[in-house]
């Protein structure tokens, strides 16, 4: 059974991102080092209602393991049911639930982020969820709704409610993605609990790794946005010990990662799947030279082969 108590610290993972950590991502990802990867969130009550597109989200690759499975809602019961639901069919090997998103269609249902607002509602979504399932369950939620001192109580009310690991963005609510993370504030969150904490947020290399590890003393760090574009920085991170320094991938390097990144996509969605991919290509070429040419062949592109041939030229023309 997996035990985040467990793992080598520090816990080095792909943050979940809706629409972006699906299976053929965290595949690369885990390829890359990634120790742990987060699916992209899930509504629990799409999941209790068994709607087959939702269910479809949540199937993995054994070889993406350890995954933790993300879900969303604010009903106790839906949600057990949901935790329940994935547990027998897919067998996640942990379950999260998701108390920090900030998006209206997400808040307005008094999910996510509205989660920090009645703590009390908060741990009684971690209770039912789990009572319903034998993985461990955590929380991944932000530094407050407005107050970035709300967390400071919050984690408190999350172990006691039984979470079994916390991640916290530094940033509130309120802030969106504005302004820059506040580690030292996950720093003093942590001293609260003695379960395991994880902090996000702006971690983009392994200098800023390291400073969110010191300044928060967490037991390891999930990360997002660096990770778009950038698989390699699971590697890097994770040997930061030995203070590699960033690496900065060159055309020939990153066309073979597109390449696998799109081969994965076949395999998982059929050709199709290259048409999900077309929103990590700025992540992966934007500010290159050429990338502006480059990016009107791409979004054309409907075949491997056809992919294949223009990434190729583009090396041939850098
Ligand atoms: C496109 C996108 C989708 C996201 N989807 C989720 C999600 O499904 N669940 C979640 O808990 N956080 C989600 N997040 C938040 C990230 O996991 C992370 O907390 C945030 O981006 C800060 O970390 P970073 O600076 O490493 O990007 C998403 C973020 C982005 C940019």
């Amino acid at each position: 059974m997996f035990d985040w108590k467990k793992i080598k610290r520090p816990i080095v993972g792909l943050s979940p991102m809706a629409d972006f950590t699906d299976s053929p991502f965290c595949l690369l990802c885990k390829k890359f080092g990634a120790q742990v990867v987060y699916r992209e969130m899930v509504s629990a009550d799409a999941i209790a209602h068994l709607n087959e597109k939702t269910l479809r989200m949540a199937e993995f690759d054994l070889a993406e393991r350890p995954v933790v499975q993300q879900i969303f809602g604010s009903n106790p019961e839906t949600m057990a049911k949901a935790a329940q639901i994935i547990e027998e069919r897919f067998k996640p090997d942990a379950i999260d639930l998701n108390m920090g998103c900030p998006a209206h269609k997400i808040v307005k249902s008094f999910h996510g982020a509205s989660l920090m607002k009645d703590p009390d509602l908060a741990a009684s979504l971690v209770r039912a969820v789990k009572q319903a399932v034998k993985v461990p369950v955590s929380v991944k939620t932000r530094l407050g709704w407005s107050n970035d001192r709300e967390i400071l109580e919050f984690v408190k009310v999350l172990e006691d409610a039984g979470a079994d690991l916390i991640t916290i963005h530094g940033r509130t609510k309120a802030q969106g993605y504005s302004g820059t993370a506040n580690w030292d504030r996950v720093g003093e969150a942590r001293k609260n609990v003695k379960i395991p904490v994880l902090v996000n947020g702006d971690i983009v290399s392994v200098e800023t790794a390291r400073g969110a590890l010191a300044r928060s003393n967490a037991d390891g760090v999930l990360i997002a946005r660096g990770a778009l574009g950038n698989p390699w920085i699971f590697a890097e991170v994770s040997s930061a010990e030995s203070r590699v320094p960033s690496h900065k991938p060159d055309m020939d390097e990153r066309v073979q990662v597109v390449l696998e990144h799109a081969r994965l996509q076949v395999e998982h969605y059929g050709e199709k799947g290259l048409i999900k991919l077309r929103k990590h290509f700025p992540w992966y070429f934007k500010g290159l030279p050429g990338y502006k040419h480059l990016r009107t062949k791409l979004v054309h592109v409907s075949t491997l082969q056809e992919l294949e041939e223009i990434l190729v030229s583009s090396i041939i023309n850098c």
